[in-house]
């Protein structure tokens, strides 16, 4: 089996810069901030599959049992050629798309894309092997930045998974969902996974899991920067905290130092401070209610045509047609 080639927008070198630029500035913040864009190297892409398979990690199983019932309608609905999965990860969902799109006899093509090559090295051939007429064209880029370089022809479904729009600041959110739709002809959709509101201890413990999974996945942020950095971060001196921010509905990831630290980073050039207890946020975890979505995808330029849910209400799909 011959394998197409991944497209690469991102290079390793482009990626380390921007990790240089991200943590120049999150580091010298006040508080600390790092883009959750650095937990998934190759170890980080392979600890959320982890997460995904956890009791406590919900929204995996929730979006799969929603996608699960509602793929037929949304296939139908948007009636695409091609499907473009942002942060597609291990595409392990995807399959319940594609076969509906295939069922709808819509389906020609299908873009993963994703910051990881080692995700997409992964997902690829695997997906070439089940899909033997479709034209898998997987793309290595960076969503906040390279959407322009996702194919323009036929007729487009962009999927975002999994709650990763929960994942950018409120700006950046409003920015991306902006960028998409300026991308997008009229009449061409978006189908985007949002996590929802719900108790306090259901969305801690999603985050900070009784194995210590989730805690492995955040504390390989500070891996990731000893690697790329040459920093000295020592892992043993960090504990890894999920906190429920009800002013902002989100869940934010954090990492405490447990005792004072001087932490060096010599390809920036720069020593950082860590004073016993302080706290560095390294992902946040917005949980939507329907009308939030429904008001940022107008902002954006969307209709919100679709508003599909596990049976528990968990976990909802939205679909969302470029106006
Ligand atoms: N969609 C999958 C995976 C979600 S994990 C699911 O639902 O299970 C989030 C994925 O987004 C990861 O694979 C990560 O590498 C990717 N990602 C994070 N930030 C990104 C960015 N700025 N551009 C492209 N991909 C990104
Ligand atoms: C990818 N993203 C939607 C996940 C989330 O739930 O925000 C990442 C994650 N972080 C901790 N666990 C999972």
């Amino acid at each position: 089996m011959s394998l197409p080639a991944l497209d690469v927008h991102l290079t390793t070198a482009d990626a380390d810069a921007a990790l240089r630029d991200d943590a120049r500035r999150g580091l010298t913040a006040s508080p600390k901030v790092l883009s959750p864009q650095w937990l998934y190297d190759a170890r980080g892409s392979e600890l959320f599959e982890q997460i995904t398979a956890l009791p406590e990690y919900y929204p995996f199983a929730a979006e799969r049992e929603a996608l699960a019932e509602h793929a037929d309608a949304i296939a139908r609905a948007a009636a695409a050629d091609t499907l473009v999965e942002l942060g597609s990860g291990s595409s392990s969902k995807t399959p319940v798309l594609l076969d509906a799109l295939d069922r709808a006899g819509t389906l020609r093509r299908y873009v993963p894309v994703d910051v990881s090559p080692s995700a997409l090295e992964e997902a690829v051939p695997g997906l070439v092997e089940a899909y033997p007429g479709l034209d898998v064209h997987g793309v290595v880029a960076d969503f906040t930045r390279d959407l322009r370089s996702i194919p323009h022809d036929g007729r487009r479904l962009v999927a975002l998974l999994g709650g990763t729009l929960g994942n950018f600041e409120p700006g950046d959110r409003q920015a991306f969902l902006a960028a998409l739709a300026d991308e997008l002809d009229p009449g061409e959709a978006f189908l985007v996974g949002t996590d929802l509101v719900k108790d306090e201890a259901t969305l801690v413990a999603a985050y900070d899991d009784a194995q210590g999974v989730t805690a492995a996945f955040d504390l390989n942020t500070l891996s990731v920067l000893n690697r790329v950095l040459g920093a000295d971060f020592d892992r043993s001196g960090f504990d890894h905290l999920a906190v429920w921010v009800p002013q902002s509905s989100r869940i934010e990831m954090r990492l405490r130092a447990r005792r004072p630290m001087r932490v060096r980073v010599p390809e920036l050039d720069l020593e950082v401070d860590f004073a016993e207890g302080e706290e560095m946020r390294t992902e946040i975890s917005t949980k939507f209610t329907r009308e939030r979505v429904r008001d940022e995808l107008a902002a954006a330029g969307f209709s919100h045509d679709g508003w599909f849910t596990d049976p528990q209400d968990r976990f909802a799909l939205s679909l969302a047609v470029r106006r």
